[in-house]
Formats: structure tokens, C-alpha cells, sequence
């Protein structure tokens, strides 16, 4: 039986923190013996708005590379590669930008929120532009049909299967599937401070790497209800940081639902939620931290599953974007 593909990255711009492990590294766990899974380290994406840190980006490889290995990525069932050496990628990226136009690149819900964040003004880098395109090329080189990313990538996922329509147009045939985008229920987990975006560089996530002492130090700061003043008030679950996190770590359903009824009523201090949450936190963090820390002594070993991982996407790579170039009929030598 041939099993479905998988591909799916992160931008090599740090260590990943616990909305990534909720967002998608969860659910490339569960596919990791159902699915053919390729992960991919995505520095050049990073370098798109990157460009004045190439160091951090280079740095980065291995960071990432760690933490998916720590919370159990196992080398021998999925593929973890290194996007700047799969020429295939860049190549595809050049193609499919006759395929989209500057006007649907910029009204990419996605870019257009990363645009006004990153406060590029009008200097967007046009690599940052048209990124949407590469990550098209990604997932296409790999002729996924699934994709496990974090709520805030869907348009592109939309994006990557537009693309996908016209080069199939183009060529006459079904030469590329389309992707589906497979997001986590919970949705996006906020900051500790109850904003929507949870970044290192925003000093509002916890790092799959953080020390117990962090770990504890971020949920006693956490964001709850800033009207809960006293235990006896009434408190509100929505919007309620702690909660939120709870929701998407707190496997025991019975017990969270109690706790809300409780919290809403009234009579239930944040501490304790937070202590709840506290627990959670710190056993789910415990063993991904002890095998980051035992498997960031042999560099050697992750870089040889880097390269590994990608030979093996070179192969995949390489063959189909041959087969794109001569479907939609250029040149053969
Ligand atoms: N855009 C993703 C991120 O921000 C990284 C990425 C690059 C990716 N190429 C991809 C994700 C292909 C899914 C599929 O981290």
C-alpha cells in the first residue's frame, strides 16, 4: 500500500515553543507510521524577512531540527530536510510566480497580516512577497496531499492548490494534487499575555526547551480573567489564557469541564487553575527538554539526519519538478 504524503516545515528563525507543538508538531506524531512524512527545515522561507540575521537563520537549522527529534519526529519514520539544499524548491518557485499575479500575492490574508506586523511599509522584501509561491513549490515538489500546519497557514495551503489548478490546466492533465490543510481543533494558542500571537521574540511563549523554573514563572504570569478580582467572583472562561492552554493540553475532559463550571460560578482562585495548568506543563515539557538536552551533545548525528533527509527529498524533488517541466511543455533536451 502506497501511503499518502506528508509535507509540512517551519522557518529556521528559532526554537520552537508550545503553540507549535499544539499547532502542528501534535499531529505529525500521529502520522508518522500512516504517512509518508517529510518535514522541512525552511530557511530560505526564513531568510525572507530574515535577510539582515542570515546567522540566526543558519543557527536555527539545528535548533529546530533538535526540538522536532525531542518531542519523538523519529528519523527512520519521517524525513527531516533542509530546504536551501533542495534546488528543485527554488526552481519550482521561479515557475510557479508566472502562474499567480503581485495582486493575489498581496491580498494573502496570511502575508497581509505578517506584512503589517513585520511594519515593512512599502519595502517588502519581494522575496517576503512571494513566498507564498515557494511554499507552493514546497509542498508540490513533494506531491503532498496533506499538510499539517497551524491555523494562521491556510491561505497559503489555498494559495499552494490554485497553483496547483493552473499547472494542471496548463499541462492537461492531473499531473499535481491538490493538498489539504489539516489544522489543529483548538485553534491558535495565544501568548502567555492573552495575545493572539504566541513569539520568542514577543517574550510571550514557552520554548519546548524552557527550565521548570520558566515553565512556572509564564503560567504564574499568565493572562486569566482581569476582572476575576476576588476567589468568590464569578470568573469568565473565554478569553481566559490558562484556559485556552488547558483546552488544548488538559486531556482530561471531565475534569477541565468541572473546573470551568466551577471557575464561572465562582469560588475558585486562578492559582489553582494555574497550578493545574502548571502540572500539565511541566510533565508534557519534562521528558521533550532531558532528550533535547542529551541529543544537542552530538551535532554531529543531527546533522547527519539533516542530510540524510535530504538526499532522500533530492530524489523527490528532482523527479518532479522534471516531470512539471515537461508536462507543461518546455523544451526537452
Ligand atoms: N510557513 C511555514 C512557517 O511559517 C514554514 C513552511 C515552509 C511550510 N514551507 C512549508 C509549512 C510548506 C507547510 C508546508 O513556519
Amino acid at each position: 500500500m502506497i501511503k499518502p504524503t506528508i509535507l509540512t516545515g517551519d522557518r529556521t528563525t528559532g526554537s520552537l515553543h508550545i503553540g507549535h507543538y499544539a499547532g502542528s508538531l501534535r499531529n505529525r506524531l500521529r502520522y508518522q507510521d500512516s504517512h509518508d512524512q517529510f518535514l522541512l527545515l525552511a530557511d530560505t522561507q526564513a531568510l525572507t524577512d530574515n535577510a539582515h540575521d542570515p546567522e540566526k537563520v543558519r543557527r536555527s537549522v539545528i535548533e529546530v531540527a533538535l526540538d522536532y527529534l525531542a518531542v519523538g519526529i523519529d528519523p527512520t519514520r519521517s524525513t527531516i530536510c533542509l530546504q536551501s539544499h533542495l534546488p528543485a524548491l527554488a526552481e519550482l518557485s521561479m515557475l510557479y510566480l508566472n502562474f499567480v499575479t503581485v495582486s493575489r500575492l498581496a491580498r494573502n490574508p496570511t502575508i497581509k497580516d505578517e506584512i503589517r506586523a513585520r511594519g515593512f511599509g512599502r519595502d517588502i522584501p519581494a522575496g517576503f512577497l512571494c513566498y507564498p509561491a515557494a511554499q507552493a513549490a514546497d509542498i508540490t515538489a513533494f506531491k503532498a496531499t496533506v499538510v499539517p500546519v497551524g491555523e494562521d497557514q491556510a491561505p497559503l495551503i489555498e494559495q499552494t492548490n490554485e497553483i496547483v489548478r493552473k499547472i494542471n490546466a496548463t499541462a492537461g492533465g492531473e499531473i499535481l494534487p491538490e493538498a489539504l490543510a489539516v489544522i489543529p481543533k483548538s485553534g491558535r494558542l495565544p501568548g502567555i499575555d492573552g495575545k493572539a500571537k504566541m513569539s520568542k521574540s514577543g517574550g510571550n511563549a514557552i520554548q519546548l526547551s524552557a527550565t521548570p523554573d520558566a515553565i512556572r514563572a509564564a503560567v504564574r504570569a499568565m493572562f486569566t480573567d482581569p476582572n476575576h478580582l476576588r476567589v468568590d467572583d464569578p470568573g469568565q472562561v473565554k478569553g481566559n489564557a490558562v484556559f485556552t492552554y488547558l483546552d488544548a493540553f488538559d486531556e482530561d475532559e471531565a475534569a477541565l469541564s468541572d473546573l470551568k463550571d466551577h471557575y464561572q460560578r465562582g469560588g475558585l482562585g486562578d492559582a489553582k487553575i494555574k497550578s493545574r495548568l502548571e502540572d500539565i506543563l511541566q510533565s508534557l515539557i519534562a521528558p521533550i527538554r532531558e532528550r533535547r538536552e542529551q541529543l544537542s551533545k552530538d551535532p554531529a548525528y543531527i546533522i547527519n539526519i539533516i542530510r540524510q533527509g535530504t538526499d532522500r527529498a533530492k530524489e523527490r524533488t528532482e523527479a518532479t519538478k522534471q516531470e512539471i517541466i515537461k508536462a507543461i511543455g518546455l523544451f526537452q533536451l
